[in-house]
């Protein structure tokens, strides 16, 4: 017997093999975009990050502030917790701050910033855990994210007192493609946004951060397109907060951001030495910077 194959042999070969190499083939790329496709959603959701973070969230009553912890039913009946905290005496007459956190941690790992807008500022504080997040049910997704976010903002506007205080959305990192993406959708109901250390998008920031799958950013499902939202906005006055040494998200991405907006409320760019991705919040200027965007384009109420 011949010990080569023949061609003739090949071609029979694959003939009758060619239709289960489809299927398999097939298979497998779609099993491998599957992969990808969840690996991309704990690579940008990174949930579980700090250990523990599904199990513990800290309590605002950690900090003394007095607060209400609520269920959320978002539209696509998923429950999501969050914390109210409004002030007590004069709840009506302070602004409100809804706060979108990073995508690590929970809610109760921002009480430090939210008990800055509590006791410096005397906002009423709002803070979700986002789907998949805390104690929050659900998993996390750009679409799931954006419904959370609208719950929230249904909530203040459904609160007898809170939906006629001024309202002003936060976002740190993810959380500020979250708030953009908010306002975006529903401007006329909000009053300032601040956003800090954020991106123009997934796709744009993914080569900065993972570079080795820059040339798979077309499979990215979770999108966060800020630099498309941001321009859209007319009449919300914008603060953008950007650490100087952010070492996750080039602080070109916020420059960027700061010069396609185009809202007639103002925009205001405050630079934060020493800033890291993770730290700037904690720099010694930074609720300062904060206040001077209150003062300048804001007005009195707000301080
Ligand atoms: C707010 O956004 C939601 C979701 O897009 C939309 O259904 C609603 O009409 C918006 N409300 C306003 C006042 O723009
Ligand atoms: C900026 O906003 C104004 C109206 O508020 C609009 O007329 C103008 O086209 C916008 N510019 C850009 C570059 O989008
Ligand atoms: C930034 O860090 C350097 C070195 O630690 C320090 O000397 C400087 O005062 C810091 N600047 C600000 C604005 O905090």
């Amino acid at each position: 017997m011949s010990h080569h194959l023949s061609k003739k042999s090949v071609s029979q070969f694959v003939k009758s093999a060619l239709p289960y190499l489809i299927v398999g083939s097939t298979t497998v790329v779609i099993s491998g975009i599957a992969l990808l496709y969840t690996f991309q959603c704990n690579l940008i959701y990174t949930a579980n990050y700090p250990k523990g973070s599904r199990k513990h969230v800290p309590k605002p009553s950690d900090y003394d502030i007095p607060y209400i912890s609520v269920i959320l039913e978002t539209n696509d009946d998923v429950k999501i917790r969050a914390y109210v905290c409004k002030r007590t005496d004069e709840a009506g007459t302070r602004p409100t701050i809804l706060m979108f956190h990073g995508n690590g941690g929970n809610m109760g790992h921002r009480l430090p910033i939210a008990e800055k807008f509590y006791k410096n500022f005397r906002f009423n504080v709002m803070l979700v855990s986002y789907r998949g997040y805390g104690k929050s049910d659900g998993s996390p997704s750009e679409s799931g994210l954006r419904l959370d976010a609208q719950a929230a903002l249904d909530y203040i506007k459904q609160d007898k007192i809170l939906k006629d205080t001024k309202l002003i959305i936060y976002g740190q990192s993810l959380g500020a493609s979250v708030a953009i993406d908010l306002v975006y959708r529903n401007e006329s109901k909000v009053d300032a946004l601040i956003v800090e250390n954020t991106f123009l998008s997934i796709p744009k920031v993914i080569p900065h951060i993972v570079p080795k799958l820059r040339y798979l950013t077309f499979i990215c499902s979770e999108i966060w397109p800020s630099d498309s939202y941001i321009t859209k906005l007319r009449t919300v006055p914008i603060l953008f907060l950007s650490g100087s040494n952010d070492e996750l998200v080039p602080p070109q991405h916020m420059r960027t951001l700061y010069e396609l907006a185009n809202t007639s409320g103002g925009k205001m760019f405050q630079e934060i030495k020493n800033g890291s991705h993770y730290d700037t919040v904690s720099q010694p200027d930074y609720f300062s910077k904060v206040g001077e965007f209150f003062i300048k384009m804001l007005g009195e109420e707000f301080c």
